[in-house]
């Protein structure tokens, strides 16, 4: 039996990268014979920035509903809230006393979203450290994750390995992180040299999963490109195209190279009109099973029920590892 885990962060704006590195591969695992699956709203890693309360309970909600519109099946997957789970807290403060600052200091997720400010929040800095707890709860083999998480997946690793060479190496699974050719890093439309995220100030930086038709041509259509005008994948000459090429190959399957041929003497306004048709076709289902999945009474439900399934492995590999380290009676 192999364990997979991951989670996303209840922030709003779940969007095509965070579907094509992260979320298509959920469903492709959960449908895997022998394959026992975890997805978490990780609700504890989205207050490390301000949150207002309600947009946050909100967006929990959502993000729940997106995995379940995507294809996550909460009868062959276990689907939950992290808060809902206490040990991920506990487990997170005993990995705290097992990492050192130096590595969560060399961060670049820390660097980046601390840089130019004069003060920021401890959680911001110790946050890799509550994702190796989330990992390591529940013996994970697998998680798969997009590229900007690699550095994460390598802290989680690391601490798995220190704790096991000092309190016995059965302690935690250590665990390897899954990574998708085409979908693993989207960049933003108007600056293919960033990645796609959550929280840029310009809309038309990403495509959103609940998008409209209207939006996402507008999207497409003005995203960044550059003066040649022959679709060919060139990632350090040609950014913009190139991604745009990787975000038609991760919803299609088609290889670079079949795009290369099928667009071979034609611009960039044909290749972006049947862009936007790709991405219209593949969004609509999920947007009609989000919208009745948001608004059903089961919802909470299935949410409580995946959070006592969690809550009853976490629980037990807590024990362990209290035990090892002597904590507790
Ligand atoms: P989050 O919420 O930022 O993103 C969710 C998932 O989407 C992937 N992703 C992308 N993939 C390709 N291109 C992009 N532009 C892009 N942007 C985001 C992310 O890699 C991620 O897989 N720390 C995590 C959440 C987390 C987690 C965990 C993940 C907490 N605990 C345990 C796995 C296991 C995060 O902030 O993801």
């Amino acid at each position: 039996m192999k364990r997979i885990f991951s989670g996303v962060q209840p922030t709003g704006n779940i969007h095509i990268g965070n579907y094509l590195g992260a979320l298509i591969q959920f469903v492709e695992l959960q449908d895997e014979k022998d394959s026992e699956c975890l997805y978490c709203v990780v609700d504890e890693h989205a207050i490390t920035v301000p949150q207002d309360p309600k947009e946050l309970r909100q967006h929990i909600l959502d993000v729940a509903s997106l995995y379940m519109a995507v294809g996550i099946d909460p009868k062959k997957s276990i689907v939950f809230v992290q808060s809902s789970v206490p040990a991920h807290a506990e487990l997170g403060w005993i990995l705290n006393c097992c990492a050192n600052t130096g590595e969560l200091f060399r961060m670049t997720q820390f660097k980046a979203k601390s840089q130019g400010k004069e003060s920021v929040g401890a959680g911001l800095l110790t946050y890799p450290v509550l994702m190796a707890a989330d990992i390591l709860l529940y013996d994970v083999d697998v998680v798969p994750v997009g590229n900007d998480q690699k550095q994460h997946i390598e802290l989680t690793r690391d601490l798995a390995i220190r704790v096991n060479s000092h309190y016995g190496k059965d302690t935690f699974v250590v665990p390897d992180g899954r990574f998708l050719k085409a979908g693993a890093r989207i960049m933003a439309l108007d600056d293919p040299t960033a990645k796609m995220s959550k929280s840029a100030k310009n809309e038309h930086s990403r495509i959103s999963l609940l998008d409209p038709p209207s939006k996402i041509k507008k999207s497409i259509m003005r995203a960044t490109t550059d003066s040649e005008g022959s679709v060919r994948f060139d990632i350090e000459n040609k950014p913009g195209i190139s991604n745009l090429m990787n975000i038609y190959s991760a919803f299609t399957g088609k290889t670079v190279q079949e795009l290369e041929d099928e667009y071979a003497g034609r611009g960039y306004g044909d290749f972006k009109k049947d862009l936007v048709e790709v991405t219209v076709s593949a969004l609509s289902p999920i947007q009609e099973r989000y919208n009745a999945i948001r608004n059903s009474d089961g919802l909470i439900d299935v949410l409580r029920e995946g959070g006592e399934r969690a809550d009853a492995i976490a629980k037990k590999t807590l024990k362990r590892v209290q035990d090892r380290f002597g904590l507790g009676l």
